[in-house]
């Protein structure tokens, strides 16, 4: 596990990027949960965020790729609406303590 952020960094319906090891990430926080996932569309591998920090569609209830707009399940990754509909992000693995969010970063960047 490594550090990301403290909890407070992380608002609740906001979203955060980060690099950690070269791999691209990000963090939501929906309903109090984070939630964690590579920062690479499905669809054509991509980052996903259209600025800096901002994954979430206008409703902030749905991740959206800045791409071609294929929106996400903020809790599972699956792709709902797009190109991509079916397919899910990456997820990885994160939890929260008192010291703030943890993330374990995925172990390779081989593309699919
Ligand atoms: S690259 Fe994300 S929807 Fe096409």
């Amino acid at each position: 596990m490594k550090f990301l952020c403290p909890s407070a960094t992380l608002a609740e319906g906001a979203s955060l990027g980060f690099e950690q090891d070269g791999a691209r990430v990000f963090a939501v926080r929906r309903g109090g949960q984070v939630y964690a996932y590579k920062n690479r569309c499905p669809h054509r591998g991509v980052p996903l965020e259209w600025q800096p920090n901002q994954f979430l569609d206008p409703s902030a209830s749905l991740i959206q790729c800045a791409t071609h707009a294929a929106l996400f399940l903020i809790e599972t990754g699956e792709c709902v609406a797009g190109p991509c509909a079916g397919q899910f992000l990456t997820a990885l693995d994160c939890h929260e303590d008192n010291q703030g969010i943890w993330m374990t970063p995925e172990e390779s960047e081989d593309d699919v």
